[in-house]
């Protein structure tokens, strides 16, 4: 397993197989990997003759507020897990998006910007600071957005977060150039921005969707169930259970669900989380592929419900595909 810093030779990495014949995967993560990555990783392998992943904390999809400084790493644990998996490249950028953090224009003042590896001073292209044209000193300011898919749901609270996303997986697209990249469905509306992105742009790459992990009790996996307390961690139980009656029901349901009693049992799911100690964020039942919201279920008719909820200061997504998937 190769472990690639260098842009420009993780590029020529992946023409090199191309150019062999060999498909190329990709699955971009930001590391601290758990069975939900490996399932992902799992599938680009089954999808293709080599398969890349990317490890980088992507500063451009934190808030100065939120938790970039201290997002959890383990790079020598992730190494581990993928290199038992079989997968042939490791892609870890260090100063892949440079954000400008204070308002003012930056000189290239390290202060002013936040990079993927905060005590790190190296640059893209490993070579020392001193030697770096000032150029890559400057903080980056192209963005790519999904402008429809990205209003609602989580960007209600996290209003930077899909451009940021949307912006560092194009440039993973275009230094990786993967026939196939990856995504979790628990990151439901990423994946549509994300696929919605390739098709806009004509990036020529099959975005897939792969089902989202539960634990045996159903909480869906993420990163962060290990911030939660042992209460918080039993009590999150709510958002899977309501969500899988709300699944059983439209699957044995003949006749759809109309507005009334769709608007019922998304109550009944906030209650349920509400009364289990949680925050709710939002519940929400959406169009599959273009998330705006609906409001009946006719029978036969595919949707999906989506749920954000705090416990404690935990926030966890889950969601569940109504009446098939898209
Ligand atoms: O889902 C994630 O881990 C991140 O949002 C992603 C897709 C790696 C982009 O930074």
């Amino acid at each position: 397993m190769q472990v690639i810093t260098d842009a420009k030779a993780m590029r020529r990495w992946s023409q090199a197989h191309r150019a062999a014949g060999r498909s190329v995967s990709l699955v971009p993560t930001m590391g601290y990997l758990h069975l939900g990555h490996l399932s992902l990783v799992k599938e680009a392998l089954s999808r293709s003759d080599v398969c890349v992943v990317s490890i980088y904390v992507n500063p451009a999809q934190f808030a100065a507020n939120e938790d970039f400084g201290t997002y959890p790493r383990d790079e020598q644990g992730d190494l581990r897990k993928l290199k038992e998996l079989g997968v042939h490249a490791v892609f870890m950028p260090e100063r892949l998006y440079v954000v400008e953090v204070c308002g003012d224009k930056t000189d290239g003042d390290e202060e002013n910007l936040r990079t993927n590896s905060p005590a790190s001073n190296s640059p893209e292209t490993n070579s020392p600071v001193s030697n770096s044209p000032p150029e890559t000193k400057a903080a980056h300011e192209t963005y790519v957005t999904a402008e429809q898919l990205q209003v609602g749901l989580c960007s209600k609270t996290r209003p930077h977060f899909f451009r940021g996303v949307a912006t560092v997986v194009a440039k993973l697209f275009n230094i990786c150039e993967p026939d196939v990249a990856v995504f979790g469905k628990k990151d439901y509306q990423q994946l549509r921005v994300v696929q919605r992105v390739v098709r806009d742009l004509d990036f020529a790459i099959d975005v897939v969707g792969a089902p989202l992990e539960r634990e045996t009790d159903g909480l869906a996996m993420s990163s962060r169930n290990a911030r939660l307390t042992a209460d918080h961690r039993a009590n999150a139980l709510a958002i899977s259970r309501g969500l899988l009656v709300l699944k059983n029901k439209v699957a044995t349901s003949h006749r759809g669900l109309d507005e009334q009693t769709l608007a019922n049992e998304v109550r009944e799911i906030r209650t349920g989380i509400t009364e289990a100690g949680g925050e709710v964020d939002y519940v929400e039942v959406c169009d599959q592929e273009s998330l705006v919201p609906v409001k009946t279920l006719p029978a036969g008719a595919k949707a999906v419900c989506l749920v954000a909820a705090k416990f404690g200061d935990v926030r966890l997504l889950d969601n569940a595909e109504l009446g098939g998937e898209a």
